[in-house]
């Protein structure tokens, strides 16, 4: 069996505690490596004021950890500046807040090449390399460049933009061309894929054929739809666990038997937050009976601080929380409790398992695995209700979610009184329904089809 080196920018356990803050990409590779062992390539997430230095080796169980530390510039221009100002707002349809600098985009090139340098001492002759999501796209480009024959796999976990918003990036033809260069392309869901064909046919003059191999650049690669899954039966483990856990129990004894509402997200202004804290301000206006009995928590660890647009949204958001505390709160309830920092796995799992409801209603997200967790967590005999974003790529599997859309906070607040108010038999339905996908499409499968693709021969026609 060849050796699987995967290359993303985070490399979770070895560069942050784990809490609830790593995001879906940490998640699904560290619980898709774990199984199968191999080499995880990327930063260590220090930043070194001198030379950033060599790779550092680490072994843990049967995956080696390979880090590289990123200068204080770099971490600016190419973390801060073009992954997370640039390709990260576009890419989620924020046209808006996108800023681009050509000054950036040298150090995007420049990281990448200094990356792809680290590796290349790194790899042998049969090795399988799957590079992960949007701050490594140049990767396979230039390990091809440097003699690199080896199968490469490219997944993007957040969403691909429709053609007009991506041409607003003047170096989007750069970015696609570099795409070509791996043998297989994965998106989050069919609609990323028929986006990104869209940009091929339309603005390449590139040719589909019949089992999603693209002809473009004058290359042949394929693309796929390969959804990212959980490890369903370990966050239900996790969660039937919990009940007994100090913390668990610490949640549900200061309810004092009120529903709980939870809402688990990364800072970001992609998740939207502040429509979901006035949709809940406008679920206890309009029904008065559920003031006093429902509480939201809503914890947002902190993300990417250094990014002026993240201390923007917190701004809003704390203004937002403050403003519904203020005016619902009593001297023994308020209506939201807002939490600026992580918590394990074990403990999450464990409170979304306390949840009636888990609002997961982002204005745009490439997956969003907090849904799938959350019916995940569930009492199977006293599930809770997901409300969940059309415009989350789980949305095309949760389709037994009550499914909204974020940006009509009406709509948004009639679906948590309808969550809030249904009966035992429909959550059960909706639960078992949902569950089941879960456990099928689950993370192992999505690194098996990944694998498959991978390696399956080429049709070069
Ligand atoms: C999203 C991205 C990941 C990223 C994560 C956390 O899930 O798809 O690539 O790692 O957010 O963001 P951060 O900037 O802290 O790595």
């Amino acid at each position: 069996m060849s050796r699987l080196v995967i290359v993303s920018n985070r490399v979770a356990p070895v560069s942050q505690k784990r809490s609830g803050a790593e995001g879906g990409l940490a998640v699904a590779v560290f619980a898709a490596l774990k199984e199968r062992g191999g080499v995880w390539f990327g930063w260590s997430g220090k930043v070194v004021s001198g030379e950033p230095g060599d790779c550092e080796l680490f072994e843990s169980g049967n995956v080696t950890y390979a880090t590289v530390a990123l200068t204080q510039q770099d971490y600016e221009e190419y973390y801060s500046g073009f992954a997370n100002r640039t390709l990260w707002p576009l890419f989620h349809f924020r046209l808006d807040l996108t800023d681009f600098s050509r000054r950036n985009l040298v150090a995007y090139q420049r990281v990448n090449v200094f990356f792809s340098q680290q590796l290349l001492g790194l790899l042998h002759k049969d090795d399988l390399i799957w590079v992960h999501d949007y701050h490594l796209i140049p990767m396979a480009d230039l390990l091809r460049e440097a003699g690199c024959r080896q199968r490469m796999g490219f997944f993007l976990h957040i969403p691909w933009p429709s053609m007009e918003v991506l041409l607003a990036l003047p170096n989007h033809r750069e970015i696609v061309r570099a795409l070509s260069a791996y043998d297989l392309v994965g998106f989050q869901t069919e609609r990323d894929v028929r986006r990104f064909l869209d940009y091929i046919i339309m603005e390449v003059g590139g040719r589909v054929g019949r089992n999603g191999t693209v002809h473009a650049f004058d290359r042949s690669f394929r693309v796929a739809a390969l959804p990212v899954g959980i490890d369903a039966d370990n966050v239900s483990d996790f969660a039937q666990e919990a009940k007994s856990s100090r913390q668990t129990a610490r949640l549900k004894r200061s309810l004092v038997g009120r529903d709980l509402m939870i809402g688990v997200d990364r800072l970001d202004y992609s998740k939207g937050l502040v429509s979901r804290l006035e949709a809940y301000e406008l679920l206890l206006a309009k029904y008065p009976a559920h003031r006093g009995h429902v509480t939201l928590l809503q914890i947002a660890p902190p993300s990417r601080s250094d990014v002026p647009e993240y201390l923007e949204i917190r701004r809003e958001l704390e203004s937002a929380a403050g403003r519904i505390n203020g005016a619902y709160a009593e001297f023994d309830w308020s209506p939201i409790r807002y939490l600026n920092k992580g918590f394990s796995r074990q403990a999450l799992a464990g409170f979304l398992r306390l949840a009636r409801v888990g609002v997961v209603t982002p204005l745009r997200d490439g997956m969003n695995l907090v849904a799938k967790e959350f019916v995940a967590a569930q009492d199977p005999e006293d599930p809770g209700v997901l409300v969940l974003s059309r415009f989350a790529g789980a949305a095309q599997q949760l389709e037994d979610a009550l499914i909204v859309n974020p940006y009509d906070v009406e709509s948004v607040a009639e679906a948590m009184q309808t969550a809030l108010t249904m009966d035992l038999e429909e959550r059960r339905e909706r639960w078992q329904r949902m569950m089941e996908g879960l456990e099928r499409d689950n993370v192992h499968a999505w690194r098996e089809r990944f694998m498959e693709a991978l390696t399956a021969p080429m049709r070069k026609r």
